[in-house]
């Protein structure tokens, strides 16, 4: 049976929610079962299962991967609010927000050897590729991360320095996810590589979508707060092309609030976002996003899978173009 992508993220839902964690101190594991009950559009655990769901029918062997994943996914997202002081995700408080830093930094510790502990429950045979995919996508998620901050810091970065950072902060859990899904269903190795390749390219779309929702989106249905990115200097591809295509005053201005210490945040927002949208830069993302999509549907197309049995992944992907959260 083919799954569509509504069951396959309902049943991981329902997964998720008989995951035992009686564990104590409270203190510890209340944050980690926060996190998880806000909802999050489950895309990992739902892209392993539809790799897995492309050569095999019984998803169930990959439960404990798929939790693991978004157990991962959840673990970045605990540390990410701290370090770019974000307040609301998910439509709620943050988790360093309810309680504090510590507590962020402590429970997504846990929830990194959680996700270790669910992703090692494999059979034998699939242990140690499936655990060096994993590591590889863990160690390259924080090498992402440590790019994204030392770019708040720099005025030079250019276009192709923050592809290769947003292919290691985000691709490579998208990824990483299908290839693991590939890897547990025995795909052939060249399928598995493609799906990876493939991820990688949805990836590049999905954080390129992440900047521009983080301008533009509705914070009612994104869950985040607005201009998060623009009030940390956040080198996202608006900014560094906004940075290039921007006139002398243009730039001038840039810089001014680049560089103020001061200054009044919905006023800085709606300076920048005024000069992205004169300068233009939201349709290049767009455009960027569309090319980064056709090149993803050009590797899925190489999948040695029925049509059929692909038309999941590609209409998941086409729905992340135009998704608003
Ligand atoms: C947020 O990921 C972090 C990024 C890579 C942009 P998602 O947009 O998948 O967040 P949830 O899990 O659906 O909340
Ligand atoms: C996402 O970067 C990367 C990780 C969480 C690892 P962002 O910082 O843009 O993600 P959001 O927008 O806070 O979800
Ligand atoms: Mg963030
Ligand atoms: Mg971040
Ligand atoms: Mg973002």
């Amino acid at each position: 049976m083919m799954y569509a992508s509504t069951q396959l993220q309902q049943c991981f839902n329902s997964w998720l929610e008989t995951m035992a964690m009686e564990r104590a101190p409270q203190s510890l594991y209340e944050p980690v079962k926060y996190v998880l009950s806000l909802g999050g559009k489950r895309i990992r655990p739902v892209l392993m299962l539809m790799a897995y769901n492309l050569f095999k029918e019984d998803i169930e062997r990959a439960k404990p991967q798929a939790l693991g994943i978004e157990l991962y996914h959840n673990f970045t997202l605990l540390h990410d609010d701290v370090m770019d002081r974000a307040d609301m995700r998910r439509g709620k408080p943050t988790v360093h927000k309810r309680w504090n830093d510590n507590v962020a930094i402590l429970s997504g510790d846990a929830m990194t050897i959680l996700a270790y502990q669910q992703m090692a429950q494999c059979d034998a045979s699939h242990l140690p590729a499936v655990m060096d995919v994993f590591s590889q996508t863990a160690l390259e998620i924080c090498e992402g991360q440590q790019y994204d901050m030392d770019f708040e810091q720099r005025m030079d970065v250019k276009e192709a320095e923050y592809i290769e950072m947003i292919r290691l902060k985000t691709s490579v859990l998208l990824a990483g996810s299908l290839k693991i899904g590939a890897i547990l269903a025995d795909a052939p190795a060249h399928d598995a590589d493609l799906l990876y390749d493939f991820g990688i390219c949805l990836g590049l779309a999905f954080q390129l979508k992440d900047d521009l929702l983080d301008v533009y989106g509705d914070p009612a249905v994104f869950g985040k707060k607005n201009g998060g990115d623009i009030l940390c200097n956040k080198k996202t591809f608006l900014l560094i092309k906004a940075l290039e295509m921007a006139n002398p005053s243009q730039r001038q201005e840039l810089y001014r609030w680049i560089e103020l210490r001061d200054f009044f945040p919905q006023e800085k927002i709606e300076a920048v976002t005024s000069l992205y949208n004169i300068i233009g830069v939201d349709r290049m993302a767009e455009r960027l996003i569309d090319d980064y999509t056709a090149k993803a549907a050009r590797l899925l197309d190489e999948v040695s899978a029925s049509d059929e049995r692909k038309a999941v992944l590609r209409q998941l992907m086409d729905g992340l173009k135009t998704r608003e959260v």
